[in-house]
């Protein structure tokens, strides 16, 4: 973005990073998401900006500003943020740090639903996964950066997801205690590779470029 030309190991890649949660509606005033605050995506954004990439920045709803130096595009729902991501899949590097919803509402009513009569049940439909589409659809050359948050069986889990995916790299999140995952500042994460498994515990922002140098420096 703008002129100068960057440096770094990211220099001239276009970066697609997801952050955030996405909502999904229920009727104008309901909404199924999550408690993602999308700091460890944007760390990632930033992170990959400062190496040198020509970082986009696709988020769901979050309090904090996106960084300058990037654009930033704003979507509520997953099928809006499949629709984003679809455009921009032509990207040298995606990262997937979104905390996506699994399940959205098969209907969305466009009023209110009253609370008189009987408490409603919610039928849900499943969302499109958007980063095994994208590991279908991978182009040449193309490094393609998941997540996984788990509670239990972390190392596993996350390394089923990063073949099942078709991803290069998983980020493997524990939410077992209270410095890691939703909100917090500090994360640990397990970064798993074609025969890597490191581990890297500390503030959000140091965990993210640590993860980058890891992949694009070495
Ligand atoms: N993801 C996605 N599209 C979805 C759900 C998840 O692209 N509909 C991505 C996330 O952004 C993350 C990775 O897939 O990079 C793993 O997300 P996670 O929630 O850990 O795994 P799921 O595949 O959704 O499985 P589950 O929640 O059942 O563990
Ligand atoms: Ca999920």
């Amino acid at each position: 973005l703008g002129q100068q030309r960057s440096v770094g190991p990211l220099a001239g890649k276009k970066v697609v990073v997801t952050a955030g949660p996405t909502r999904e509606f229920i009727d104008p005033v309901r909404y199924i998401s999550n408690p993602s605050s999308g700091k460890m995506g944007i760390a990632m954004a930033e992170a990959a900006r400062d190496l040198g990439g020509e970082v986009t920045l696709v988020h769901g709803p979050i309090q904090i500003p996106a960084p300058n130096k990037m654009n930033a595009i704003q979507i509520t729902s997953t099928d809006d943020l499949f629709k984003e991501v679809q455009k921009q899949s032509s990207a040298d590097i995606i990262i997937m740090a979104a905390a996506v919803a699994d399940f959205t509402p098969e209907t969305h009513a466009t009023s209110k639903i009253k609370k008189n009569g009987k408490a409603p049940s919610l039928k849900l439909r499943r969302t499109p996964d958007i980063l095994s589409w994208l590991g279908e659809h991978k182009k040449k050359g193309q490094t393609l950066i998941g997540f996984a948050m788990e509670t239990e069986k972390l190392i596993e889990h996350a390394g089923e997801k990063r073949t099942r995916k078709k991803a290069d790299w998983i980020i493997a999140n524990s939410i077992a205690d209270d410095k890691s995952g939703f909100g917090t500042d500090t994360n640990t994460v397990t970064l798993l590779g074609d025969a890597v498994q490191e581990t890297y515990s500390g503030p959000k922002k140091v965990v993210a470029r640590k993860v980058l140098d890891r992949i694009f420096s070495s």
